[in-house]
């Protein structure tokens, strides 16, 4: 089946692939493609929009990236952003400028008033927050064009001809600190192109499969799985494209949480793949035994993980391809196009480069997290694997504080189990964005019955956060607290204290290691 199709024209802007996730999420098939594709090509494409994005640079300088001006010979709406709008403007006889700072140049969140009869902004507020980003300023609209927003600075935040489809906005639409952001191109899409919202993740997955079997061949196919989110999606859609070809590496370091390993090696078991579930616990336990020193501990775990997987593979013999679990933030950190050869070898937990294969396979690489998640639920994939919140490739490790021990991790697993199992009785296990508990390596002294104990405190950690790079502590009902706290000292044997973490990071860090 095929689909309407939106282009999204990559000027070099940060946001790109967030535009065409946004695009996604209304519905509408979308590529992003480099902004030198030929006409012809692009008129090939038969889109129904064209989407310019931002960029770095500034029209007027002579090396600035350019449009063939038939583009706009095409008949297909088009939407400028940032840059993109500039281009349009400049490309079709407005004038550019750099703003001087008491003009029209704008950082940042900006109140924004919009004109409501114009497509893009139809039935949406008047007024708003937009996110902006641009040190140019249109001087001069091109002719056809009409003023639609403006902010107290600038007086031309938006321009549009809609007899001709043109729509161009100064702001980024598609960043979440724009208010309505994603109703503007989903009005872009609707309203402008005759979008019909023909696309869904089902057919990405049905796309995503067929191209994954045309790559692959019959080569073969060896993946890291480590339970997390990504790697168990690219797993599943790898063994609906490839099936026997693909085998799953699954170490098992004893830092899993309870059941886990057990519930990952379930989910696989529907799927006709070479699974391999490597219990690795007594060797990591070893490797770990009196070592206090987070750092030391992190080190040890990375490369014990490499040294089994690299045993792995050397048993399953050559491989043609490695598949990684890359997702597109991992792909922004790493700067885009360079991306495919610094992942090769350090994503997947820094796998080694000498594993015998010919190529990388990443078949989430364009995908956001959440993305990502909802093509696991077309795989099959059950809820508690999709919807599960980050755990770090260390597992409880880092979150038994100071030595490690088997018992030590028993007790863990046993109280984390609880503190989860409270937040889910109460529908709060997707609301704080990472909860745990974690192991003190405090003991104190308390008095159950009639005896004194002097055993372990249990650290209960819940924070919320946007990106993992700030968060804050999750206020949660104080009830639910209780309840976990109850729990916890009555049903773990050497714990007589529960502690709830009350710090933001910074100063801390989500993890206590
Ligand atoms: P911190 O403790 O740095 O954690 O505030 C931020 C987020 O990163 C996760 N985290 C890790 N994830 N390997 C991972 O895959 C690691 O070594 C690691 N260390 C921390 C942590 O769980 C939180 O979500």
């Amino acid at each position: 089946m095929s689909h309407q199709n939106v282009i999204v024209l990559d000027f070099g802007g940060q946001y790109n692939q967030l535009i065409a996730r946004r695009v996604r999420e209304c519905g509408v098939y979308c590529e992003v493609k480099p902004c030198t594709m030929p006409l012809a090509d692009i008129k090939a494409m038969n889109p129904i929009g064209i989407i310019f994005t931002g960029g770095p640079n500034s029209v007027y300088e002579p090396d600035s990236p350019h449009v063939d001006p038939a583009i706009f010979e095409l008949g297909v709406p088009i939407l400028g952003i940032c840059y993109g709008c500039q281009l349009m403007a400049h490309t079709l006889g407005g004038r550019v400028t750099a703003a001087t700072a008491d003009s029209a140049r704008e950082y940042g969140k900006t109140k924004t008033y919009f004109n409501t009869d114009c497509k893009l902004f139809k039935g949406l507020p008047a007024e708003g927050i937009s996110w902006m980003s641009h040190g140019d300023y249109m001087e001069k609209v091109p002719e056809g064009f009409a003023l639609v927003a403006h902010s107290d600075a600038c007086p031309n935040v938006a321009i549009c001809d809609e007899s001709r489809g043109f729509y161009g906005v100064q702001y980024h639409p598609e960043v979440n600190h724009t208010e309505h952001g994603t109703d503007m191109i989903r009005n872009f899409l609707y309203e402008a192109c005759g979008a019909k919202g023909d696309w869904t993740m089902g057919d990405y997955k049905v796309t995503a499969i067929k191209a994954l079997q045309e790559k692959i061949g019959d080569g073969r196919v060896l993946l890291a799985l480590s339970g997390g989110v990504d790697s168990s999606v690219a797993a599943a859609l790898l063994a609906e494209a490839v099936g026997k070809q693909l085998t799953c590496v699954f170490v098992d370091h004893g830092l899993m949480r309870l059941n886990e390993g057990d519930e990952v090696e379930a989910a696989f078991a529907k799927w006709d793949i070479n699974f391999i579930r490597v219990d690795a616990e007594e060797r990591f336990l070893n490797k770990l035994a009196g070592i206090t020193e987070p750092e030391r501990k992190r080190k040890i775990i990375g490369e014990e993980f490499i040294r089994v997987f690299e045993e792995e593979a050397k048993k399953i013999g050559a491989v043609d391809f490695l598949a990684q679990g890359t997702i597109y933030p991992d792909v922004i950190e790493s700067g885009l196009g360079k991306a495919a050869v610094i992942k090769s070898h350090h994503n997947v937990g820094g796998l080694p480069d000498f594993v015998d294969f010919k190529e990388i396979v990443e078949p989430l690489r364009l995908l956001f997290k959440d993305e990502v998640r909802q093509l696991g639920r077309e795989l099959g994939l059950p809820e508690y694997l999709v919807s599960r919140q980050p755990f770090p490739g260390p597992g409880l490790a880092i979150r038994v504080i100071g030595d490690l021990t088997k018992d030590k991790l028993d007790l863990l697993r046993h109280a984390d189990f609880i503190f989860r199992e409270e937040l889910a009785n109460a529908n709060l296990e997707h609301c704080p964005d990472q909860y745990f508990a974690a192991l003190t390596n405090m003991r104190s002294v308390g008095v159950m019955g009639d005896g004194r104990t002097y055993d372990y405190a249990i650290a209960l950690r819940a924070v919320t956060t946007d990106d993992f790079m700030t968060a804050d502590w999750a206020r949660l009902p104080f009830e639910v607290i209780d309840r976990a706290s109850v729990r916890i000292v009555n049903e773990v044997p050497g714990v007589n204290r529960v502690l709830y973490d009350v710090t933001s990071k910074p100063p801390a860090t989500v993890e206590f290691e």
